[in-house]
């Protein structure tokens, strides 16, 4: 089976060191200032420079520089108590950052993926809240038993482009007797899921592979690991000439290899579902994360390559947390269609 999803953006949580140094533009005025009022005076910077989400970027380094994850999470008490000026030194770095159109999650140096607090270091992909959504479906999935997934109840999942780390450890964290193939073919991937693994001490359940799906003579490598029951993957999906349309959070801070799908979106779509059927049981699954024009694509696409024996099986449409300035996401489900295809 093939599933699909793309995803759009989602703003979270970073550590930046702070260091004191001289005056500099846009410091709330001198006195005592309490964390309300500097959330009010940086939304309103924020707001004048046109940085989107003003209030919420605001409020987000504001109460990471107090230790807490959200503002609303904040004692009470902190709300109104002056701040100290090596606070307010600190959150006029991140501010500035800010500024300088980077994302918050890059800002604080971590952001929650699914309950998991992830470290998240530019320019690997910041997984989105769509994504989320593709996880849960496998999640359905496999706990609906062999109807998609096949007999195993505790699938080994291969995911083809970890990033972070974000999909792999949390199917891991919910399937607690699964083990996870990951790999990525960008160095700077590979080190976070690693060192992601090690914060959620998840890392005994999983391999961590650098591998380029586009490099054909490197797949068998991979069956060393045994066949798996179920690919997952957000694979790059973006339409080569809509790339230019991301924002500029995306443009100058990820990687464009997370992002960049070729012409139609389908270059590293299609190399997985050829890899897929080697790598596979009988029935397994495949779930990808795509744009909404994609399952008529792959579904074409799939029917010029009547050897693989693939179907498209299931298609979801997600909008959950895109804007106006994004693509909509899309979801679609595909299976090995073939049996005696086992391993
Ligand atoms: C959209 S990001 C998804 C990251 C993560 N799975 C997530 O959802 O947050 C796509 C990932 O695929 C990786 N990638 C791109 N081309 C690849 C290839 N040819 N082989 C393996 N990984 C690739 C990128 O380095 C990037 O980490």
């Amino acid at each position: 089976m093939l599933r699909a999803l793309l995803s759009g953006l989602g703003w979270r949580k970073g550590i930046w060191g702070c260091a004191f140094s001289s005056w500099q533009p846009h410091q709330p005025p001198v006195g005592l200032l309490s964390a309300t009022e500097v959330v009010s005076h940086w939304t309103a910077v924020f707001e004048e420079k046109g940085i989107p989400e003003a209030r919420e970027s605001s409020e987000y380094i504001v109460a990471h520089v107090l230790g807490a994850k959200t503002f609303q999470s904040l004692r009470p008490g902190l709300w109104t108590q002056p701040l100290t000026p090596w606070q307010l030194q600190c959150i006029q770095e991140l501010g500035s950052y800010r500024l300088q159109r980077m994302p918050v999650q890059y800002i604080l140096g971590e952001w929650d993926f699914q309950g998991l607090n992830l470290k998240m270091a530019p320019p690997v992909f910041i997984p989105r809240p769509e994504t989320e959504e593709l996880v849960e479906w496998v999640l359905e999935e496999v706990t609906q038993g062999p109807r998609v997934v096949g007999a195993e109840s505790s699938p080994l999942i291969l995911e083809v482009g970890c990033g972070s780390g974000a999909i792999s450890l949390s199917l891991l964290s919910r399937l607690p007797q699964s083990r996870v193939i990951a790999v990525d073919k960008g160095e700077a991937a590979i080190c976070l899921t690693h060192e992601n693994a090690q914060r959620l001490q998840l890392q005994d359940r999983i391999q961590i592979v650098p591998f380029d799906v586009t490099s054909v003579e490197s797949w068998a490598h991979l069956l060393s690991w045994g066949p798996v029951d179920l690919v997952v993957s957000n694979p790059p999906y973006v339409f080569h000439r809509d790339m230019e349309k991301l924002a500029p959070e995306i443009l100058r801070y990820e990687d464009p290899v997370a992002l960049d799908g070729g012409e139609e979106g389908m270059d590293i779509i299609t190399h997985i579902l050829a890899l897929a059927p080697q790598l596979l049981k009988d029935s397994g699954s495949i779930f990808l994360e795509v744009d909404p024009r994609h399952p008529e694509l792959v579904g074409s696409w799939l029917q010029s390559q009547p050897d693989l024996s693939l179907n498209l099986v299931a298609m979801r449409r997600d909008f959950c947390g895109s804007k106006d300035t994004e693509a909509p996401v899309g979801q679609m489900c595909a299976q090995d269609g073939t049996s005696g295809h086992g391993h």
